[in-house]
């Protein structure tokens, strides 16, 4: 039998309630699949600071490394929270960022997707929604101000200052380019390469590595656009865009915009890819103030083990599945309080209830 090790990392906030929900679906993958997941929990994250004093310690990395495939969960605090740890223990710099360092995951996958029948999750008019959004937003990941080298200091004026450094090379932009140039050749052909050339020099060296790249794909077209630009463009017209891909913090930034045009940040899980090992989380926070509730929606972290199963398991089919059975809920007029007002209409179920219906959905799918 087909055995996988999976290091969970439930993380901080909601993480452990939607990570009780993933691992509902993971048992009933392995089942329906004769396939065989070790799922190792190890502690990460500003809960793991607090028990044993690292957000991503030796022991952790150790299982991570042993594994076949690591699903995190969100980390972080609240503002005030966060204060109680050192700056370089908070766990997006003491656990996140080394993760994605360590593991070298360049390339992160965020689908932005919006079948019609959600739509009523959406800010957006139904007329700009139309027959929904989909739309692959891939974003480089170990590179750029993120981990740039960084300063700071008294400067010679007696003032206090920061410098950051913003910094790709050629092998970094090529790599990831051809990971959105095969992503297009899988979907519609047409890619976004999202820049700031008119001002970044950054943004003209990427710009120069997609053009090199684009001759080996001559049927994908390349669409270039500034990131202001896109910005706008994802309310007011997002059907335009398939695969978009762009450098660390432009990622950052037009991925949670993303979740702001599908209604909630809730509704977007997320890949991130190495050579050698891949991560998936959900793109949001811990959302401290819901944590414990039972009301948070499990989708981003079930959505997540879908991608798993198609991208590090090559269980193409039964990622499918997960994510048709996710939608079979919605469909059925249900959902959960992070999504839905009470009295909108839906019908309320919690964290658990949305898993439980997930698993009886995807009883019912044929492997
Ligand atoms: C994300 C998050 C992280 C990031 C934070 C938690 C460091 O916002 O994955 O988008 O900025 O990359
Ligand atoms: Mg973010």
């Amino acid at each position: 039998m087909t055995h996988y090790k999976i290091a969970l990392l439930d993380g901080d906030g909601i993480g452990p309630e939607i990570m009780v929900e993933a691992v509902k679906i993971l048992n009933l993958v392995a089942e329906r699949n004769k396939v065989e997941f070790e799922l190792i929990h190890a502690l990460f994250g500003a809960s793991a600071y607090f028990e044993c004093g690292h957000p991503f310690p030796e022991e952790t990395k150790k299982i991570c490394d042993e594994a076949d495939a690591i699903l995190k969960g969100p980390i972080g605090l609240s503002h005030e929270e966060s204060q109680k740890i050192p700056v370089d223990m908070q766990p997006e710099r003491g656990a996140l960022l080394p993760l994605r360092r360590r593991y070298n995951t360049y390339a992160n996958f965020r689908p932005v997707f919006l079948p019609k029948g959600l739509a009523h999750f959406s800010p957006l008019k139904a007329e700009i929604i139309g027959d929904g959004i989909d739309i692959m937003i891939i974003r480089e990941l170990v590179g750029g101000l993120y981990f740039g080298e960084k300063q700071s200091g008294i400067n010679s004026e007696g003032n206090r200052y920061v410098k950051e450094t913003l910094e790709y090379d050629e092998v970094q932009i090529r790599r990831i380019a051809k990971v959105a140039f095969d992503t297009s050749m899988k979907r519609k052909k047409v890619l976004h390469n999202i820049h700031k050339s008119n001002v970044l020099k950054s943004s003209v060296l990427w710009n120069e590595v997609m053009a090199e790249v684009a001759v080996d794909y001559p049927e994908v077209k390349v669409i270039n656009i500034l990131v202001d630009a896109a910005a706008t463009y994802l309310c007011l017209n997002p059907r335009q865009f398939d695969v978009m891909v762009m450098e660390n913090m432009f990622g950052d930034i037009l991925s949670d915009q993303g979740g702001g045009i599908l209604g909630s940040l809730g509704l977007m899980p997320s890949a991130c890819l190495g050579d050698e090992k891949a991560y998936y989380e959900p793109s949001h926070g811990s959302a401290p103030d819901i944590a414990g509730k039972n009301i948070a929606n499990p989708y981003s972290m079930i959505g997540s083990v879908a991608m798993m199963l198609e991208m590090s398991f090559g269980m193409d089919q039964e990622a499918k599945n997960v994510w048709h059975a996710m939608q079979s809920v919605f469909a059925q007029g249900y959902s959960t309080p992070d999504l839905s007002k009470p009295g909108s209409g839906v019908k309320m179920i919690d964290t658990r209830g949305f898993g439980d219906l997930v698993v009886a959905e995807l009883r019912k799918l044929p492997v």
